[in-house]
């Protein structure tokens, strides 16, 4: 069992606390975030400490820390405070949830985190400060990046290359063998069967709205 300070304050940081507290050995100690960023000094029922002064309050000799904290500004925003955090010395846990099936042929690296429902098939490599939101499928032999976020119910068929900094929304499906340039933007339900450019972005398929009422539906 660790000790651990999570980086953040917001939904993302109150998720990870409860993933830790109900579903791992982990102790979650405290909270830190910038000190501009601070709205109050706890966070359910624990310390919140200014990030600039977290190596005085919890020393990374005995605290590890866990990045919490989404895909704001294309990823970089958790990559620097991760790079941030192992300058300070620290080390990182990964979370996988007990929900999850990760195959023994799998590598996950630091500061990772495999949702509920989530199927990481074997041969797949994840990299450093990797999000996989819940009920997502990494197919065997893909590798995803560092600092690469994958929203909920993701698909990377096999052999997928996703490079560092990509952002997959909410059922982004990517076709076998395709690879997804850097800091690429995959839109909420879209489906990609070619290699993205890096920095590229790709919106879903609207949806269709009809010129009727709900009431007008027989099934209704
Ligand atoms: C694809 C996606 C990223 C687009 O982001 P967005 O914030 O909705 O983008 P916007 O509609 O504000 O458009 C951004 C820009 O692209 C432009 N744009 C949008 N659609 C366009 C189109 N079809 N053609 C040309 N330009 C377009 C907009 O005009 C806008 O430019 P502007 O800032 O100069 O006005 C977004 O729809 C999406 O799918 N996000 C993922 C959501 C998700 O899965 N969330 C889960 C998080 S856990």
């Amino acid at each position: 069992m660790s000790q651990i300070v999570i980086y953040g304050n917001g939904q993302l940081a109150k998720l990870a606390f409860a993933r830790l507290k109900h579903d791992s050995s982990h102790q979650v100690v405290a909270f830190t975030v910038d000190g501009h960023l601070i709205e109050a000094d706890r966070l359910l029922d624990l310390p919140v400490i200014p990030f600039e002064r977290v190596v005085k309050h919890y020393p990374p000799d005995r605290y590890r820390l866990f990045i919490a904290v989404g895909h704001v500004k294309i990823n970089r925003i958790r990559a620097e405070r991760y790079g941030q955090a192992k300058e300070h010395g620290y080390r990182f846990i990964s979370y996988v949830s007990s929900k999850a099936v990760v195959w023994p042929e799998v590598e996950i690296g630091e500061n990772c985190l495999i949702g509920d429902g989530c199927v990481i098939q074997p041969y797949a490599k994840l990299g450093n400060n990797v999000h996989v939101g819940t009920a997502s499928i990494v197919g065997h032999h893909t590798v995803v990046g560092d600092h690469c976020y994958l929203a909920v119910n993701v698909v990377l068929a096999g052999s997928v290359i996703v490079e560092p900094y990509a952002f997959l929304g909410a059922s982004a499906t990517v076709r076998d063998q395709v690879r997804i340039g850097e800091a690429s933007v995959v839109g909420a339900g879209a489906v990609i069967g070619q290699d993205t450019k890096p920095k590229s972005v790709y919106a879903g398929p609207s949806p269709q709205l009809l010129p009727i009422t709900s009431d007008r539906l027989p099934l209704f």
